[in-house]
């Protein structure tokens, strides 16, 4: 996820220190490249960047010394475009008059790059950043005022973002919103913009929040708000922020889990648009499709991305993948894979050894190498033939919560597009992600008063829900330092059945379609005392023999595990805090495992 900060000063003075300060308060949200550019009294630019971290960047091109009346700051999370020099951002239109950079997505930024290079404009990057400053561009050369190119801009821009330009021999600074975050500070003899509020709060606490839809112009003693529609003024009083810093970085929630958690509307809808119109989905099924046999390769929650992944392209597109732990990978398919074979490997991080030794192998035995990464510029990546970006941002929580939500999500699109469906309905996730976090958060904590001191669970599910409920298992294991384990609800009975006595605690996680034999299995443990817990849609089968239902939207079989995932999420969350213990951080665990 970028981050931006732009600032406009009442006199030309050095700006590099107040930039490398703000860009290390952008830093919390994961960033591969950082670019700083300052427009000075003289009508010229000075435009800074490259890949690496703040100091490192700061000192190699010793972004300190930079002066200017206003300037940009850009932290790039690579998303179109590998990180490189040429990439990271702000960028400048074709002669140089006009200087950018954006947070977020630009969908159509193919597309638009193309009409760009059409029209005759000096296309440098890749970078859909580029983009916004070419789309305003486009209309500041038809003659029209940086207002009014920007409001067309916006018609041509599709996707969620937010940035900000600046145009040479002017005093003013723009920035528009729409869909990423923008919030406004007005200092002392300056006024700032940013994505995020800690990058403003060590500068002032007063502050404008921007909403989407708005153009905002600084300049050094006042700012003004217009509607992008119609370029209407609008009024909005100044607020004081009383978020603490650390609060603030984590957007006002107490942790990041929780933030993630919550993220999930947000990624998933974005996701969606980058898989509407990135050219990397027809390419990545394009090779699906040759295969001889199909292996999706991962560890720990990605792990459960892939078995869930097989049984959406065994039942959308009738194709078998066989999902695999990647170190057993190794001894069970290793010397029977080859080069008509291809595997997708799947990995938040893109650097977790076992998943790497995987990869070493298939690429020694001549096997095709896709992934799914939302590390972008990690192993992963640059070993991949292919690969489809998560675009989750950074996730700063140990336990995976978003980043597995895109791996099942991507999984689905993949599916439906390979099987011929139309994929339109991905368009509704979003909202019924949220409709299910505002709807099951209260009903997770009816329960969690009577789980918090429970030392053994159960967490069972059938085909579409088995993957998630080794997933909440894994979720609460990791956070909640209990033995909780994940099981296909048929296999409960035989063994683990003999555990359950009174008050003994299983959660079933259940699909429209699986209530039946769910009731089977929920009933051989309640008439041995044990205390069934169901997730699933209303169901009056289902309410009438569990002892607790938690109730997901109606979405039917396909979106329902995606659903059913959440209050898993929130329930692994909230135990954890009512066993004292820091659901970010779990003991003993790591977020990236380098390690055999
Ligand atoms: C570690 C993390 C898990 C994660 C697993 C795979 O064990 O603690 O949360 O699922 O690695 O990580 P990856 O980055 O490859 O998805």
């Amino acid at each position: 996820m970028c981050g931006i900060f732009g600032i406009v000063t009442d006199k030309e003075q050095q700006l590099g220190p107040v930039l490398i300060a703000a860009g290390q308060r952008l830093s919390y949200r994961g960033y591969d490249s950082v670019g700083c550019a300052t427009l000075l009294d003289d009508g010229t630019t000075d435009l800074r960047k490259d890949v690496g971290k703040v100091n490192d960047v700061a000192e190699r091109l010793r972004l300190a010394e930079m002066t200017g009346r206003r300037g940009i700051v850009q932290l790039r999370w690579a998303t179109f475009g590998g990180p490189s020099p040429v990439n990271a951002q702000p960028h400048l239109d074709s002669d140089g008059d006009l200087v950018g950079a954006h947070n977020g997505n630009v969908v159509n930024n193919a597309e638009l790059r193309q009409q760009f290079i059409a029209e005759g404009m000096t296309v440098r990057s890749i970078n859909d950043g580029e983009s916004c400053v070419h789309a305003v561009e486009r209309y500041v050369d038809q003659g029209y005022d940086m207002v009014e190119a920007i409001r067309r801009a916006y018609h041509d821009l599709e996707g969620d973002y937010a940035f900000v330009i600046g145009r040479v021999g002017e005093d003013r600074l723009y920035a528009l919103k729409k869909g990423s975050g923008l919030v406004v500070g007005l200092v002392e003899g300056a006024t700032c913009v940013s994505s995020d509020l800690p990058s403003i709060l060590p500068l002032t606490r007063r502050i404008l929040r921007v909403q989407d839809g708005e153009i905002v112009i600084l300049w050094a003693d006042r700012v003004e708000l217009r509607r992008v529609e119609d370029g209407a003024p609008i009024e909005r009083e100044m607020e004081i922020a009383t978020e603490s810093m650390e609060a603030a970085e984590k957007g006002g929630y107490p942790h990041f889990m929780l933030k993630e958690i919550h993220e999930q509307p947000q990624v998933v809808a974005e996701l969606v648009h980058l898989m509407e119109a990135a050219p990397h989905v027809s390419q990545m099924i394009e090779r699906m499709a040759t295969a001889r046999h199909l292996y999706l390769v991962g560890c720990g929650t990605s792990y459960h991305a892939c078995l869930l992944g097989s049984v959406y392209l065994a039942r959308l597109a009738g194709r078998a993948a066989s999902p695999v732990l990647a170190p057993q990978f190794i001894p069970q398919y290793g010397p029977a894979v080859g080069p008509e074979d291809v595997g997708i490997f799947v990995s938040q991080s893109g650097e977790t050894k076992d998943v790497l030794n995987a990869i070493a192998v298939a690429r020694q035995q001549g096997m095709h190498i896709l992934s799914l990464v939302n590390v972008l510029g990690s192993t992963l990546m640059h070993e991949s033939e292919r690969y489809l970006p998560l675009a989750c941002g950074y996730e700063i929580s140990v336990p995976a919560t978003k980043t597995f939500t895109n791996q099942i999500v991507a999984f689905l699109f993949l599916a439906l597009r390979m099987g011929g469906h139309s994929t339109e309905r991905m368009a509704q996730l979003p909202d019924l992600l949220q409709d299910t976090l505002v709807a099951t958060e209260p009903q997770v904590a009816a329960l969690e008063a009577d789980l918090a001191h429970q030392d053994d669970l159960y967490c069972l599910g059938y085909g579409l829900t088995y993957p998630i409920a080794l997933e909440g298992a894994l979720k609460l294991k990791e956070v909640t330092y209990t033995h909780c384990e994940g099981m296909l609800s048929t296999e409960f009975k035989h063994g683990p059945l003999s555990a359950v006595h009174d008050g003994y605690p299983v959660i079933f996680v259940t699909g429209p379609e699986d209530v039946p034999l769910l009731v089977s299995g929920i009933n051989e443990t309640t008439c041995r005392g044990g205390r069934a817990i169901a997730i699933g849609e209303e169901d009056e089968r289902l309410r009438t023999n569990v002892h607790d239902l938690i109730v997901l939207p109606q979405a039917g079989p396909l979106f329902n595990p995606v659903l059913a995932t959440l209050p898993l999420q929130l329930l692994s969350y909230r135990l954890s805090l009512l066993r004292g213990y820091d659901p970010d951080f779990p003991r003993n665990l790591s977020k990236t495992l380098t390690v055999d």
